[in-house]
């Protein structure tokens, strides 16, 4: 695995390295939310209680429009905010931080990759999310702070046409989000330096297929602790296969890339603003990620006023055209720094 690994470090530092994520629910195992079908542990195995007619009948939406006490059993349990994010979510954050980060699609409902601090544009969460509730008959919307308090009583009703709501989790049955297909469409067709798989069995469709639809330029990496679907019926030849857990192999990673420092930073930043009150509500991540782009954009405006006003000071002591040149050199480069920090 190291000369694979090393490999892999010489193509995340290669020249415009593009990455690209598409992961499952092993790479927040080590978070302590158990995965769905890893043998003892998997969630699939864990739900007698349940008296499911088959386990996936708690995600299944016509059994959910008869039986939803199944899924409400487990929901606020699921909920996200109980859980912080693993090294391999703080990674894709980083990637973001050195801008080599071009797309997050992601199988989870936990919401971990926002809570690391990735921004929104960079995730496709393909099977939804919590973060906002529907009536499954007229479609009207819910708020969250009312459907958790309503949760606490029984089984959540619409308020308008009393039906049963649900959060906007994609159930067996029902399609992926528009955002899915749309950004699949651009995506499938670009080459990216490495696509890194990780933490799926990648059994349930359409998601399964996105690995294999890859451009062949693209080199396909597997961090996952067993074999899967694509890698084992169609490998491609340049495919780098790790098999161990992925924050193993991710530690590994950021030492041969000498990100070490970077990685730690990032998750010592992290848990301080998730211990900070009220970071858990999913609408408030995103509040706090909103905030800090803010301060970004501030001090960019900041370092645009000064170098404003040292070219006026030039203009005014009349020096040569060549000096204020530079110092329009100067400010487009903070504003083009400026439009990097929308992202
Ligand atoms: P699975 O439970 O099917 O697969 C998880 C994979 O991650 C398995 O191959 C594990 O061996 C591996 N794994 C677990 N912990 C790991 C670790 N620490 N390091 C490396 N590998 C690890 O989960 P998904 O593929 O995400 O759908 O499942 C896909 C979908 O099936 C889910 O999104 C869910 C479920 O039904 C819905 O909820 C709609």
């Amino acid at each position: 695995m190291d000369a694979k690994l090393k490999e892999l470090a010489t193509l995340i530092k290669g020249r415009d390295a593009k990455v690209i994520f598409f992961v499952g629910a092993g790479i927040s195992t080590n978070c302590g939310i158990p995965d769905f079908r890893s043998p003892k542990t998997g969630l699939y195995s864990n739900l007698q209680k349940l008296n499911l007619p088959f386990p996936e009948a708690v995600f299944d939406i016509n059994y959910f429009k008869k039986n939803p006490k199944a899924f409400y059993t487990l929901a606020e349990e699921m909920y996200p905010g109980k859980y912080l994010p693993s090294k391999f979510h703080y990674f894709i954050r980083l990637c973001q931080e050195k801008n080599i980060l071009k797309r997050c699609y992601t199988q989870n409902i936990d919401a971990l990759e926002r809570v690391a601090g990735v921004h929104e544009d960079f995730i496709v969460e393909a099977h939804g999310s919590f973060a906002k509730v529907h009536c499954i008959k007229c479609g009207t919307e819910m708020d969250s702070v009312t459907w958790k308090k309503l949760m606490k009583k029984g089984i959540p009703r619409c308020q308008k046409c009393d039906s049963y709501v649900k959060p906007d989790i994609v159930f067996f049955g029902e399609p992926l989000p528009a955002k899915f297909f749309e950004l699949w469409e651009k995506d499938r067709k670009d080459d990216f330096t490495v696509a890194i798989v990780a933490g799926t069995s990648l059994e349930v469709y359409p998601f399964a297929v996105l690995p294999a639809e890859i451009s062949s330029r693209t080199t396909r990496v597997l961090m996952n602790r067993e074999i899967c679907a694509d890698f084992e019926d169609c490998p491609r030849k340049s495919d780098l296969v790790m098999l161990a857990d992925c924050d193993h192999t991710i530690t590994k990673l950021v030492d041969l890339l000498g990100w070490h420092d970077d990685l730690e930073k990032l998750i010592q930043e992290g848990k301080k603003l998730i211990e900070s009150p009220g970071t858990f509500a999913l609408e408030d991540t995103t509040i706090k990620n909103e905030e800090k782009k803010v301060t970004k954009a501030e001090k960019t405006s900041k370092a645009l006023a000064k170098k404003v006003a040292e070219a006026e000071k030039v203009v005014s002591s009349r020096k040569t055209d060549n000096s204020v040149d530079d110092l329009i050199k100067g400010i487009e480069k903070i504003e083009i720094k400026g439009e990097d920090t929308k992202r």
